[in-house]
């Protein structure tokens, strides 16, 4: 299979690098340094913490070129706007064309603002299985842990059937080693995991990290709210249903389970404290509020129907 990846971070490198590996034509898309240090050294893979660092000569360009089955998009939630101009010029290219394009990001603001700028068609949705941290340029991808092991991948289409591209997509996946699976609610999903990760991401960084969260109730306390909210305005139920518990479960019981999360391996990417970090945050918080507005008979503080 012919496959562009876009964002050369921790995922789209890892992703890239497995698909390259399993004999799959691969061109990874970088910017700046980022491009230069690819072309010299490869993409560089390190599993946790091991010192043993795997390298791959995964072709990278600069500007995609050519015809491909299908593109793979892990950049963060505020970069999308950029990757969608970049797609739709080079679909409009002479000869250019990304095949069918599957965002692996966080993003709830449902697949209408990506199929606006590069056809509906050509979207499908989806969120890796994988994690990890960027260690100067070493991927450290995350090693699998008794939580993580039984987690796969989820791709779907926006309109929730299981297509022959869907199929042909997780099969591909598959071969480079990733246990991917079709998720019929894939929109549903996402905007549930914003809702959950917004308030996760935004307390581990208003503490100071993971364990400063850990040794805070209040802060843990004030952090399950925030979930409990976005959760109470998403358009539809939350999926997978398991996020219910955060919403009929006692706080007493919560805190307990988050502080042993977040002293897990499981919660060490979301150390990761950087501007883009933020920024994504930000942007996921904006499309939560944007569903809250627009949820049928929501009402702003003064009980005026908003929407
Ligand atoms: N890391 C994890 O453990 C993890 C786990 C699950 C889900 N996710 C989610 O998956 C998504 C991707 O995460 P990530 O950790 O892989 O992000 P990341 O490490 O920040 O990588 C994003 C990469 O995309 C590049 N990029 C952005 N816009 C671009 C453009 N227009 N053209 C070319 N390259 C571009 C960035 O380059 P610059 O550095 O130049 O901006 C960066 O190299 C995010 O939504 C994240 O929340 C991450």
């Amino acid at each position: 299979m012919r496959i562009l990846v876009y964002g050369a971070g921790v995922l789209g490198g890892l992703h890239a690098a497995r698909l390259y590996e399993a004999g799959h034509h691969v061109s990874l898309v970088a910017r700046g340094e980022r491009f230069t240090t690819l072309q010299q050294r490869g993409v560089l893979l390190a599993r946790g913490n091991s010192p043993v660092i795997e390298q791959l000569s995964v072709p990278v360009v600069d500007t995609p070129a050519g015809r491909y089955d299908a593109t793979l998009v892990f950049v963060r939630t505020h970069q999308v706007d950029a990757v969608l101009q970049s797609i739709a010029e080079f679909n409009s290219t002479d000869g250019g064309d990304s095949g069918d394009v599957l965002f692996l990001l966080n993003w709830a603001a449902g697949p209408e603002p990506l199929g606006d700028v590069i056809g509906h068609e050509r979207v499908l949705l989806g969120f890796a299985n994988s994690g990890g941290t960027m260690d100067g340029e070493v991927i450290r991808y995350r090693r699998d842990t008794l939580l993580t092991r039984f987690v796969s991948m989820s791709l779907g289409e926006p309109d929730g059937r299981t297509t022959p591209r869907l199929e042909r997509i997780i099969q591909t996946l598959r071969s480079a080693g990733f246990k991917a699976r079709v998720e019929p609610q894939m929109d549903a999903w996402l905007k549930t995991h914003a809702a959950f990760e917004v308030p996760l991401g935004q307390a581990v960084h208003a503490a100071g990290g993971l364990e400063a969260l850990a040794g805070h109730p209040p802060a843990l306390r004030s952090m399950i709210e925030g979930m409990r909210q976005n959760l109470a305005s998403l358009p539809g139920r939350p999926v997978p249903r398991a996020f219910n518990a955060l919403r009929i479960v006692p706080e007493a019981v919560l805190v307990p389970v988050f502080r042993r999360f977040l002293r897990s391996t499981a919660a060490e990417p979301l150390s990761t404290d950087s501007p883009a970090v933020s920024a994504e945050l930000d942007r996921l918080a904006s499309q939560l509020r944007a569903l809250a507005r627009h949820r049928p008979g929501a009402r702003d503080s003064r009980g005026l129907e908003l929407g």
